[in-house]
C-alpha cells in the first residue's frame, strides 16, 4: 500500500521504517527541512537499535523516501498517519497546536473524488478524532476522508521490535471502509487487531501508559517499606510477580520512571479526567510515589555519606533509561543535578547520553564527563548506578574497587547482585533491599 506519515520524530521515523519493511511504499513527512536533508545523506536524528540499517535498505528499495511537503505525501498516499509532538502545556494538558495545524494542511491537500484515512498516531486526549474530523471537514468542504484513533505502544530501545511484534494493534474506527484498509496496512504484522470506537482507542492509550506508571509507583512505594523493615524488594517483586494475574514486568523499583511518555501521559490523564468532571486522584498519588523516589535516594547517599558537599562522587548512566540515547526527562539528570547544587563534584559516564545531555545543556558545564565507567571511578568517594546499562553489570569490580578513594556504591536501579558487592568489599546501598556493609 501507499502510506504517508507526517513527522518524522521517534513515532513516525519508526514506524515509517517499519511499514516499509513490511513491503509497503511509505513518504515520511516532516517540516524541518534540515531533518529532511540529513535523512536524505543517509544520517538519523535518533538513536535506536535496528533502526539505521532499516531505513537505509528500505530506501536503497525504494520503497522509503522524506519530503518536506505534505501535499506530496498526500497526493500518493491512502493512508495518511498523523505522528506529530503532543507536548505538555505548564498546567499538565495536551498541546494540540501541531495536531490541529497538520489536520488543516491535510484538508488543504485533499482533492475531490480522492478518499483517505487520516489515523492519529500520536497520543491525544479522548475526543480528538472528532475534532480533526471536524476540523478537515471545516477547512474542506468536499474532502472524502475517515479519521482512524490508532495509538502507538513502542519503546524507546526496543521501537523497532515492539512495532515489529506487537502485542495488539488497536484500531479505534466509525466506519468499515476505513478499517478494512487499516486491516490491509497491518497484515503483514500478524499480531491480534482489536477493533473499537475512537474514543475508546484513544482512552487506551492513555490508561495503559497510566497504569504501567502506576505498576512502578506500586513496587516503588512497596520499596520503601521494604527498606524500613529489612525485607528485599526484588524478592517480593519476584514473587507478586510470578502471579500471572499480576505478571513481573514493570515490577522493577528505582529512581523512579521518566522519559518521554510515562510523566507527561500521567500528568494528561489527570487533567483530562479533571476536565470531564471525574477527577483521578490515584494518579496524583502515583506521581507523589514517583517524585518521593529521588528524595529517599538523596538522603540514603547523605546517610552514607553525611555531607555531599566537596564530595567527589561518579555517576554511571545519564538516559532515562538503557539502549537509548534520550536524556530527556530522565531521573539520572535530574539527580546529577541535585549533586551539583549540593556541592558535589560529579564526574559522569553514560555509553549513548552524553552528548546530547551537553548539547541540551542537561547538566552543567562543571560535570565532568568521562571516556569509560572506569574512568569515572577515578578517587571518587562514592558511585551512584542511574541508569541499568548492561556494560555497568559487565566492569571488572576488583579495578573499580581499586580505582575509588572510598568503596561506597549507592545502586539506584539495583543492578547488582548484593553478595557479590560484598564480596568484592563494597559498602552497597541499593532501593528496597537491606545495606551491604
Ligand atoms: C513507554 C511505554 O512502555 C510504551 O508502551 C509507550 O508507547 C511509551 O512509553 P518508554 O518511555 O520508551 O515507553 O520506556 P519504558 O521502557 O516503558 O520505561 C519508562 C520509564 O519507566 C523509564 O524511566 C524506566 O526506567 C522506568 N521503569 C520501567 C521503572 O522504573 N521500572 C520498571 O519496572 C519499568
Amino acid at each position: 500500500m501507499d502510506l504517508c506519515i507526517i513527522g518524522s520524530g521517534y513515532v513516525g521515523l519508526v514506524t515509517g521504517a517499519c511499514f516499509s519493511e513490511m513491503g509497503h511504499h511509505v513518504t515520511c513527512v516532516d517540516n524541518d527541512q534540515r531533518k529532511v536533508d540529513m535523512l536524505h545523506a543517509g544520517r538519523i536524528p535518533i538513536y535506536e537499535p535496528g533502526l539505521e540499517e532499516l531505513v537505509h535498505r528500505n530506501v536503497s528499495a525504494k520503497r522509503l523516501r522524506f519530503t518536506t511537503s505534505t501535499q506530496d505525501g498526500v497526493d500518493q498516499s491512502q493512508v495518511i498517519f498523523i505522528a506529530v509532538p503532543t507536548p505538555p502545556q505548564p498546567d499538565g494538558s495536551v498541546d494540540m497546536t501541531f495536531i490541529e495545524k497538520v489536520a488543516r494542511e491535510i484538508a488543504n491537500a485533499l482533492k475531490p473524488g480522492q478518499y483517505r484515512v487520516v489515523v492519529d498516531k500520536s497520543t491525544v486526549p479522548v475526543c480528538t478524532g472528532e475534532r480533526v474530523a471536524a476540523t478537515i471537514q471545516r477547512y474542506n468542504k468536499t474532502a472524502e476522508f475517515d479519521v482512524i484513533s490508532n495509538p502507538e505502544f513502542l519503546r524507546e530501545g526496543c521501537a523497532v521490535e515492539d512495532l515489529m511484534k506487537p502485542d495488539r494493534i488497536v484500531i479505534g474506527s466509525s466506519s468499515d471502509r476505513a478499517t478494512d484498509l487499516m486491516r490491509r496496512v497491518y497484515a503483514p504484522f500478524q499480531a491480534p487487531v482489536l477493533v473499537t470506537d475512537i474514543n475508546s482507542a484513544e482512552l487506551i492509550k492513555h490508561a495503559a501508559n497510566s497504569f504501567l506508571s502506576l505498576k512502578i509507583s506500586y513496587i516503588n512505594a512497596v520499596s520503601a517499606i521494604c527498606e524500613a523493615s529489612g525485607a528485599d524488594v526484588e524478592l517480593v517483586a519476584d514473587g507478586i510477580g510470578m502471579d500471572r494475574r499480576i505478571g513481573r514486568q514493570f515490577l522493577n523499583a528505582g529512581l523512579g520512571y521518566g522519559g518521554s511518555c510515562f510523566p507527561k501521559d500521567v500528568k494528561a490523564f489527570i487533567a483530562i479526567a479533571e476536565e470531564l468532571g471525574v477527577p483521578f486522584n490515584l494518579l496524583k498519588e502515583v506521581e507523589r510515589i514517583n517524585a518521593a523516589q529521588l528524595e529517599r535516594f538523596l538522603r540514603k547517599m547523605r546517610d552514607g555519606l553525611w555531607v555531599l558537599k566537596e564530595k567527589k562522587i561518579a555517576v554511571w548512566g545519564l538516559t532515562f533509561k538503557p539502549d537509548t540515547d534520550d536524556v530527556r526527562n530522565s531521573l539520572a539528570i535530574d539527580l546529577v543535578n541535585r549533586l551539583i547544587a549540593e556541592g558535589a563534584s560529579v564526574t559522569a559516564y553514560d555509553p549513548k547520553g552524553m552528548e546530547k545531555a551537553i548539547e541540551w545543556k542537561l547538566i552543567p558545564a562543571s560535570v565532568k564527563l568521562a571516556k569509560t565507567p572506569l574512568e569515572a571511578v577515578a578517587d571518587a568517594e562514592a558511585l551512584v548506578i542511574a541508569t541499568e546499562w548492561k556494560e555497568f553489570q559487565n566492569q571488572d569490580f576488583a579495578a573499580v574497587k581499586s580505582q575509588m578513594h572510598t568503596p561506597l556504591v549507592f545502586d539506584g536501579r539495583n543492578l547488582f547482585d548484593p553478595a557479590t558487592m560484598k564480596e568484592f568489599g563494597f559498602i552497597y546501598y541499593a532501593i528496597g533491599r537491606p545495606v551491604v556493609k
